[in-house]
Order: C-alpha cells, then structure tokens, then sequence
C-alpha cells in the first residue's frame, strides 16, 4: 500500500484513495466545498490546494488520488495564501446574515473564513442580490448564501437522477435556478441536498426556527423507519427531538483537531456527539451510502409517525382512565400475573434487548408470545426498505417470529391477559380495538379505546432508548437522544 507523508504524519493508504480522504486518514483536515465521496469530482470550489513534493504548483487534492508514496504539505504559505483568496472572492457577495442564518455554527464558510479567511474585504462593487426562492413544499434556498459548490445538483442528477437544479448563466451572473416541475417529479431523497450544502444555502423551512447546532445535544444513532438502519443524527433540546439529519462523515477527528486551533469557532466538537465512539477509529475506513445520506422519510416522516404521543401511564377501568405514577403502574401490573391464560404481543420496534426481556417474561409466568408484523410498503435500490420497522428480523430470531394462531386465539377471546406492546407495529393484523381479555396491559404511543381494564403505558420512542436493532441482519446499537425512564424493561423486570 502507498505511504502518504502529509504535515510530517504517515499513514497507509488503499491505492487509488483520494488525497482528503488519506489526509483524513492521517489526522489532517483539508478544507473543500465542492468535493463529496457520493459525488463525481468537478474540482471548482479551489478551497482544496495543497503542495506535493516533486509538483511545481499547488494542487487541488479533491483531484489526486494516492497511488505512489506521496509527500504532501498543507500549511505552505503559497497554499494559505489560496485559500484566503478564494475565501475572499466566495465573501464578495455574501450577506454574511449569521445572526439569522439557521447553518451559523455548523457553517463551512464561516468556520473557514475563521481559519484561513481575508480580515476584510477589498471589492467595494455591486453585489449580487439574489433573495430567496422555494425549491420544494420543505426547503428554500437562500441565493445569496450560495458558494455554487454545485453538489446539491450533481446529488439531484447523478445520484437520485431526478434533476430540478442547475448553475446557469457564467461568471459573476452565475446563479444556482430551480427547475420546479422537474424538482416535483419527486426525489425522496430530496432532503440530503440540506445537509450536502455546506453553507446556509438549502434551508429546511421547518427546522430553521428551533435552536441553532450549539444549542442542541447530538446524539448518533441508526434511523427506525425501516429495515435499512441508516446512520442518523438526532438533536435534541430541552430533553426533546428538534431534528433528524445525517452524520457529517467530514466531521471528524482531524477536523476536530483544526478546529480546536481557534478559539473563535462555535462549531459544536465532535468529541461531545453521543454515540461518537461506536464509529470506531475513522468514520472513513468503511463508506455506505447508508452513512452518508437517508430518504425524506427518516428525516420527516418520524414526527408525524411519532406525534402527538400520550405522555402518562394510565389505569383504564371500563371508561374511566386515570393518570397513575410509575410505581403504581407497575403494582396495578402485577394483576397480569394472576390469569391463567396469558399471551405477550411485542412489536418489531422492540429492540433485541426488549424482545429477550419479554420472552424471558413469557418463559417464567407460561404466556404465549408472537412477534407482531412490520408495516410494509415501498422500497427502492437504493435505501428505502420494503418492512417499515427497524427488528422485524431480530423478532424472527428471538420471539420465533408472527404467530398467527395467537394473534388469532387473541382475537376470539381465547386468553384472560394480554400484554400489547403495539407501538409501530402493522396495526391491520390486530390492533387495540381487537385485544379481548379480561386484564390488558397496552404500550403504545396513544391509547385508542378506554373499555378494558388493565393499564396503559406510553411507549418509548426509538430515539429515547438504548439498545440493538437487527437492520437487515446485522445488530447496530441504537443510542437515546433524550432521558426517558426504559418503561418496556423495567415492566418486564417487575413482572419476572
Ligand atoms: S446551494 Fe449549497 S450545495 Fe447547492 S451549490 Fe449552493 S452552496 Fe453548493
Ligand atoms: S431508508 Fe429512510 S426510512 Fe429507511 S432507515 Fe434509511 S432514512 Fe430511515
Ligand atoms: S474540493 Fe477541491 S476544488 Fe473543491
């Protein structure tokens, strides 16, 4: 494997790597806009130089691949002075609004401009105003904030090959323009060109107004809404869910490095992710698209499937539901263990942690247990799975998978007690209203009917809870974005 010298550290490389990934590799940051490892090279933003031995000129190193033992120098002179120059010139017409841009703090501009930018500025010209303009129901773009890295357009026509936004015009004209009626046709992974852009450019309208990225805590986690488990991070404000985006790859150890090297920035540190060290030594050392960007579904979809939620544990006696404490909630519980003929349902959204918990349940009192079905609906080659729920395959090896004949015997009154963990579940199969029994334990994100006596007992939101789901096969850990009390285990701990 090729040796890459850069900034006097070493490391092996694969052949053939690009020269900011390597550097990555080696600890050492290179700035960039334009370059992005989903994205072909184009090579325009110019933020990149970096001097190679044995090369006359400075380099771009979004265009150099290692191949050959290569020496390399980051902090050359030659190359600051670049860097500061392109900088500049990206300033000429930039609002530089960062008191009310939603992207202050997580911005590349502004933290660049920090590092290796002019002190002020020479052009005292006209300056492009450009305003801003909806380019889809979510997302506006903000012109004037724009560096035309183009990455949003090669994402939107290379990689989800539905077009809706092109550079047009050349020069000081050049302008980034919307193609509405292409942009309609409908990418469901429209919102990854928000967390593509490095600037405040894209916007996404409905998270623009919540608390800004030093404000919030961030937590590393793998997205619920379906099979893929694609890497997410969720932030999190006053102990509640703000917003759901990918992992910045390039948010990292050397990035983190550099960063700390002034004091200035209020870019959030990369140490203070949640989560952070399951992605081991390098975020680098293995790319999946999975890691890299997620469909609008996982990004949006999660407060309308989540929200409005019930907040409190209730005792339900034939009408009449009362708000009861944890404690008691779990002594009212207890009654579950005094029938003869008990059945357990769990959803798929149980983590493997769960799932074990309630069949060790089941073992110890004699209940019957069944996985319940995963929602279904399309999937797509490229993330988006057919099973709308993270462990429907855990549940197959743990729980022995949906048991028809028990969800059938539930349905016709067959068992005294019941235990339904239905959150998320494909409610089409059996749902609340179908529980029969004389006590019934619900966990769920709202209660539905009030005729039954027994308890109901808020569900823990995927983002709320620590454990493993088994995407497609393989177990990731899932880690909690805000502080909830595990209501689902410690149920289970209270009943064995
Ligand atoms: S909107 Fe953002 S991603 Fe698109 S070209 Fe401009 S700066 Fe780049
Ligand atoms: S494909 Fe979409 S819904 Fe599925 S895990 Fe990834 S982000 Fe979530
Ligand atoms: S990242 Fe190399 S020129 Fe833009």
């Amino acid at each position: 494997m090729p040796v890459l010298r850069i900034d006097g550290k070493e490391v092996e490389v694969e052949k053939g790597t690009n020269l900011i990934i390597a550097a990555l590799k080696a600890g050492v940051y290179i700035p960039h806009y334009c370059y992005h490892p989903l994205l072909k090279v184009v090579a325009q933003c110019r933020m990149c130089f970096v001097k190679i031995e044995g090369v006359p000129r400075p380099t771009t190193a979004c265009t150099v691949t290692v191949d050959k033992d290569m020496v390399v120098d980051t902090k050359d002179e030659k190359v600051k002075k670049l860097r500061n120059l392109a900088l500049e010139f990206l300033l000429q017409h930039h609002p530089v609004d960062c008191p009310v841009c939603p992207r202050s703090g997580e911005c590349d501009l502004q933290n660049f401009t920090y590092i290796w930018g002019p002190e002020r500025k020479r052009y005292d010209g006209k300056r492009r105003l450009k305003g801003w303009i909806r380019v889809s129901e979510k997302i506006i773009l903000f012109k004037e904030r724009c560096v035309l890295c183009t990455r949003c357009v090669r994402f939107l026509r290379d990689f989800t090959k539905t077009g809706g936004l092109s550079v047009t015009q050349r020069g000081f004209l050049s302008d980034l323009t919307i193609f509405p009626e292409k942009f309609a046709d409908g990418s469901k992974y429209s919102g990854n060109i928000i967390d593509l852009c490095p600037v405040g450019a894209l916007v996404d309208e409905a998270s623009s107004y919540l608390p800004r990225a030093w404000r919030v805590q961030r937590t590393l986690t793998h997205c619920p809404m379906c099979e893929r488990g694609c890497r997410v991070v969720v932030e999190a404000w006053e102990n509640k869910i703000v917003r759901v985006k990918t992992f910045d790859n390039m948010l990292d150890k050397a990035e983190e490095s550099l960063y700390s090297q002034n004091k200035n920035l209020i870019q959030p540190a990369y140490s203070e992710i949640i989560g952070i060290e399951d992605i081991g030594a390098h975020s680098y050392d293995k790319l999946y698209t999975q890691d890299l960007i997620m469909c609008d579904i996982g990004r949006w979809e999660w407060r309308n499937f989540f929200f409005p939620k019930d907040t409190n544990p209730l005792s339900v006696r034939g009408g009449i539901k009362e708000e009861i404490s944890w404690e008691d909630t779990k002594k009212v519980a207890r009654t579950f263990l005094s029938y003869d003929k008990k059945a357990i349902l769990v959803t798929p959204y149980a983590t493997n942690e769960e799932m074990t918990k309630f069949k060790e349940l089941a073992e110890k009192v004699d209940a019957d247990i069944t996985l319940l079905p995963p929602l279904e609906g399309e999937e797509d080659d490229i993330l988006i799975k057919r099973r709308k729920a993270p462990n429907y395959i855990g549940g197959c090896n743990i729980l022995g998978g949906v048991k028809d004949e028990v969800i059938s015997k539930i349905k016709s009154g067959q068992y005294s007690a019941l235990i339904y963990y239905g959150m998320g579940a494909n409610k089409g199969s059996i749902s609340q209203k179908d529980l029969r029994g004389d006590f019934i334990v619900i966990i769920d994100l709202r209660l539905e009917r009030d005729d039954f006596v027994g308890v109901f007992i808020p569900a823990t939101l995927p983002y709320e809870k620590s454990g493993h789901y088994t995407f497609e096969g393989n177990p990731k850990k899932i880690n909690p974005a805000c502080e909830r009390i595990p209501y689902e285990i410690q149920l289970c701990d209270s009943l064995i």
